[in-house]
C-alpha cells in the first residue's frame, strides 16, 4: 500500500516535512517513519495490553495511530514544534470516527520530550532519531528514573539508529540489544529498527 493509502485508511495526514525555522534550534526535523518500515517491524514484533508506547518527537502522529489502530493500546506522543502539535491533534479528530470502536486512548502532548514525566505504566519508548545525543541521554536518564520508582521491563524501539544513540544504551544502563530488524528491500544500512529491553522485557 502506499503511504497516501495507508494515510487515507487511518484518516491522517502525515506525509512531508517541517523542518525548524530558527536554524540555532539542534532538534531534527519532522518526517515520518516510512509505513513498509513499521509493516516490517510488526511482523516480527508484537504489542499488547498491557503495554503503552510513548512516541519521542512523535511529529504528526503517524506511530501513534498506527499502533494505536493495529494492536489497540495506549498510545502517547510528545512534540515540540506547536504547528507539527497541532497537525496531530487535527489528524485525532480526523481518525476518531475510524477508531471510535477502540477504547484505548490516543493522547498528544506540546512541549520538549526531556520534560515529559514518564507515567509508571509507559513502557516501550520509540525513537526516530529526532534529537541531539544530549537530549536522548536525558530521556534515557528520565526513563531509568521512573524505572528506579515503579520496577518493570521496559523497551526501547530506535529506528534509524544512528551510533551516538546505541552508544548511550550500551554503555552503562541496563537496556541490552533484543532484535534488529532490518527493512527489507533496502540498501541504507542504517534503514533497520534495533529494540533493546531491560531484564524481562
Ligand atoms: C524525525 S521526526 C519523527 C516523527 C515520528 N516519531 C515518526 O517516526 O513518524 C522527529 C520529530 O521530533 C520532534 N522533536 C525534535 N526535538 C524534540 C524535542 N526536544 N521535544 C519534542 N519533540 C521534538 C520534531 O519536531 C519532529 O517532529
Amino acid at each position: 500500500m502506499s503511504e497516501s493509502a495507508y494515510d487515507r485508511a487511518l484518516g491522517i495526514k502525515t506525509i512531508g516535512v517541517r523542518d525548524w525555522q530558527d536554524p540555532s534550534v539542534a532538534y531534527h526535523r519532522y518526517e515520518a517513519t516510512p509505513y513498509r518500515a513499521l509493516d516490517e517491524l510488526f511482523r516480527h514484533y508484537e504489542l499488547r495490553e498491557p503495554d503503552q508506547v510513548v512516541d519521542f518527537g512523535c511529529g504528526r502522529g503517524r506511530v501513534a495511530f498506527y499502533v494505536h489502530n493495529r494492536f489497540r493500546i495506549p498510545v502517547t506522543g510528545i512534540e515540540a514544534n506547536p504547528l507539527t502539535y497541532e497537525e496531530a491533534l487535527q489528524n485525532k479528530q480526523r481518525n476518531k470516527q475510524r477508531a471510535k470502536h477502540i477504547k484505548a486512548p490516543i493522547r498528544f502532548v506540546q512541549g520538549l520530550v526531556e520534560h515529559y514525566q514518564v507515567e509508571p505504566t509507559d513502557n516501550h519508548f520509540y525513537f526516530f532519531n529526532p534529537f541531539p545525543a544530549t537530549v536522548f541521554q536525558q530521556v534515557v536518564n528520565n526513563i531509568l528514573q521512573s524505572v528506579a520508582e515503579n520496577p518493570r521491563p521496559v523497551t526501547v524501539i530506535l529506528y534509524y539508529p544512528m551510533p551516538h544513540y546505541t552508544r548511550i544504551l550500551e554503555e552503562n544502563t541496563p537496556f541490552a540489544l533484543k532484535a534488529e530488524i532490518k527493512v527489507a528491500k533496502v540498501h541504507d544500512a542504517l534503514e533497520k529498527f534495533l529494540i533493546y529491553s531491560t531484564k524481562g522485557g
